[in-house]
């Protein structure tokens, strides 16, 4: 699966498909073949970015869609120079929960931002970097929801709140950000086990890798 660049892995779907298990999953496995690599997420990843991130979260206030993007661009910005970038300088790959596709899915085709200004927003910040590799995982919305509620978090966040139209809408958005980005994106059905579905990662990581 390696050449001796470092690379950079991104999970992305809907809430409640999977992600946080599956990312530490495809880190074990990693590491289990002397692979290198840090798990972070978005927003967040570094002081600045999680500082942030709670500002964005937190339901207080209601942004406008294009401070919500300025800010979470501003929370990735930090994250991509303090920890990204330089851990991929280092050899040490970067598995990254969320990234640019999500400001494409939830500022873009949710709260109607057009799709193309989110990445051309970040080419003229200089900060549009292409993953590696793309796991995109989506379940049903009413398995998402019941994985929500089996994890029993103590605060829902403003997006947690999501009806089952929107998680359709977001999953409809992931796979058209897979089907334009054959190259880097694998859209998986994350229904099955925790293992099966990791089986399934790997798989994906092989095929998709390996051409790099
Ligand atoms: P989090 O609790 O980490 O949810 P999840 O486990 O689903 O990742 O909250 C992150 C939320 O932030 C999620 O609902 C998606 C949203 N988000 C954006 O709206 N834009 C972005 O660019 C990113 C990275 C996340």
């Amino acid at each position: 699966m390696s050449n001796n660049k470092a690379k950079f892995v991104t999970f992305e779907g809907g809430e409640g498909v999977g992600k946080s298990t599956q990312i530490v999953l495809f880190s074990e496995f990693l590491s289990s073949k002397g692979i290198e690599n840090i798990v972070t997420r978005e927003p967040g990843g570094t002081y600045g970015a999680e500082f942030l991130r709670s500002a964005f979260l937190s339901g207080e206030y209601e942004w406008d869609v294009v401070s919500e993007l300025m800010l979470v661009m501003a929370a990735r910005r930090d994250h991509m120079v303090h920890k990204i970038l330089p851990t991929l300088d280092s050899g040490v790959w970067v598995l990254c929960d969320r990234f640019i596709d999500s400001s494409v899915v939830y500022q873009g085709v949710l709260r109607g931002m057009p799709e193309q200004w989110v990445v051309d927003m970040h080419r003229v910040a200089g900060m549009y970097l292409e993953p590696d590799l793309t796991i995109i995982l989506s379940v049903s919305a009413k398995v998402a929801m019941q994985r929500k509620f089996e994890c029993a978090r103590e605060k829902l966040n403003r997006f947690d709140s999501m009806s089952e139209e929107k998680h359709e809408t977001v999953c409809a958005a992931y796979k058209k950000i897979c089907t334009n980005n054959q190259h880097r994106c694998a859209f998986i059905d994350g229904f099955g086990s925790a293992l099966d579905v990791a089986e399934l990662v790997v798989s994906a990581a092989n095929l998709l890798l390996t051409l790099k």
